[in-house]
């Protein structure tokens, strides 16, 4: 059952960003649960790969909507993105060399990341974007 779930109080009333979004949780829910289930590291490395993928592929999306509209507080959301990036991806090298061991430390700093950077940074533009005439 998953345990980090999208909900209505995550909208930012934007159809593909809720949507992507939407997504990423149930990305970091299934990281959670290989590793809190014991999956092995192959596994476990495959969740993280896709999750960071998408994790991209969604800030671009973000990001070109908001330049679309000359968003004020572009460079805000710029560079939370960037920092979770490089963040993640430090995480995934050091994963993938035996470094670091993914635990519920990891995942816990994932969901209270997307979670604040949604209801902070993303639905500050909700309203930007709904007066542009996105929906
Ligand atoms: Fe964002």
């Amino acid at each position: 059952m998953p345990t980090f779930t999208w909900n209505d109080s995550y909208s930012v009333n934007i159809k593909i960003l809720d949507e992507q979004h939407k997504k990423l949780f149930t990305l970091i829910d299934q990281l959670h649960n290989a590793m809190s289930t014991g999956k092995g590291k192959q596994m476990i490395g495959q969740v993280l790969d896709e999750m960071l993928d998408y994790t991209r592929t969604h800030f671009t999306t973000e990001e070109d909507l908001l330049k679309k509209h000359n968003y004020p507080d572009l460079l805000k959301q710029q560079k939370e993105h960037a920092a979770f990036v490089q963040k993640v991806s430090e995480m995934q090298q050091k994963f993938n060399n035996g470094s670091l061991t993914l635990s519920i430390e990891v995942s816990q700093f994932l969901k209270d990341w997307l979670s604040k950077h949604i209801l902070g940074a993303d639905k500050q533009y909700a309203q930007f974007l709904t007066e542009k005439g996105e929906h």
